[in-house]
């Protein structure tokens, strides 16, 4: 009976989805196509419509879950407002008699017990054998490998393979459906408390546990910038624990590594050289690393190639010279809570380490 009845309920799956969730995301007015497509970025973090595996591969059960729960709604809300209506107070001699007793009845226990639970097996095996799948999908030789490390409230990106490190924004290659195919498989880690990585039209949500290694995997069918943000709470900036995907054509990803393992120049101009001087006197390196120098700290973002970065603060502003004044200025003006301290830094020291930062690329 099984098969049939998930036969038939993907169908009316297949079928039924396209109106049903458009209809319910226009009607909350979450998504427009034209917006989620527009342009490079993905503003629209929509599962609906992913565009990588393993996210595609969650799509129909996703579909199938939302269909059978949908339906439950429907007939126990169909039936409450029946019965409110049909047996409603019609008199006051109503209170006087009693409606038919049908405790103990078999027929009825029977079917309460029986239907549940065949719903309930028939989506525990359809999400386990999607989990089997994404968990079980193999790693070809040619895969990215990603070490990401969760912090209150930043993301750790660490290409072992490739000698790089990096924070908030995953750098990826595109693959092809039915030609190069180059997925990025990623180790997840915390070095505080739980978050959970999510990106939605990637992959559906890993945690990443203190103390364990997870593991997921992204397979990007589009070039173009995903949005992404923790999805587990972590503390006060939890919401600002954003980070990005920028999924690249193979080629322009080669660039892009290339650029990362480039020996950053030294600063040129007054006001940058002062900038790095503060930056090693005001003990940034106690909490930053910048390759090649004695700038070794591990509690902050590694900044060795900070400028060639979109954001700021894991997502909270885009990296420009008011937006990076600002946050050394105040980082709790940005981000409240925030474990940057506030430097006290005078105009002049900002002026620096602005243009200091913006040399890093
Ligand atoms: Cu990290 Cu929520």
């Amino acid at each position: 009976m099984f098969p049939v009845v998930f036969y038939w309920l993907g169908k009316i799956s297949g079928a039924l989805n396209r109106c049903i969730v458009s209809a319910f995301l226009a009607g909350l007015g979450m998504c427009s196509a034209q917006a989620a497509e527009s342009g490079d970025v993905h503003l629209v973090a929509d599962i609906f419509r992913p565009l990588s595996r393993p996210a595609e591969m969650l799509l129909e059960p996703t579909q199938l879950v939302l269909l059978v729960t949908l339906g439950i709604f429907l007939v126990v809300v169909g039936v409450l407002v029946f019965v409110l209506i049909q047996f409603r107070p019609r008199g006051p001699e109503d209170h006087l008699t009693e409606p038919p007793q049908i405790y103990g009845s078999n027929n009825i226990e029977m079917a309460w017990t029986v239907i549940p639970c065949l719903v309930v097996f028939v989506l525990v095996l359809v999400s386990a054998r999607s989990i089997v799948e994404i968990q079980d999908a193999p790693v070809p030789e040619n895969a990215i490998h990603i070490r990401l490390v969760g912090h209150q409230w930043w993301w750790e990106i660490h290409y072992p393979e490739l000698g790089i490190t990096t924070a908030n924004e995953i750098h990826i290659p595109v693959s092809t459906r039915n030609g190069v195919q180059t997925p990025t498989h990623i180790q997840l880690e915390s070095a505080d408390v739980i978050h959970s990585f999510w990106v939605p039209q990637m992959a559906g949500k890993t945690d990443l546990v203190p103390n364990r290694i997870n593991k997921t995997w992204m397979e990007p069918f589009q070039v173009g910038t995903f949005l992404g943000n923790c999805a587990e709470y972590c503390g006060t900036q939890h919401a600002n624990m954003l980070l990005r995907v920028i999924v690249h054509e193979p080629k322009e990803f080669q660039k892009w590594v290339e650029s990362q393992k480039r020996p950053t120049a030294e600063p040129e101009g007054a006001l940058a050289i002062q900038g790095k001087k503060d930056f090693f006197d005001l003990s940034c390196i106690n909490c930053h690393t910048v390759d090649g120098t004695l700038a070794k700290g591990v509690f902050g973002p590694d900044l060795t190639k900070f400028a060639t970065r979109q954001t700021l603060g894991a997502g909270v502003a885009p990296r420009t010279p008011a937006d990076i004044r600002a946050w050394l200025a105040n980082p709790d003006s940005l981000k409240p809570g925030c474990y940057m301290p506030d430097m006290k830094l005078t105009p002049q020291q900002l002026d620096g380490l602005v243009a200091y930062l913006e040399t890093l690329k």
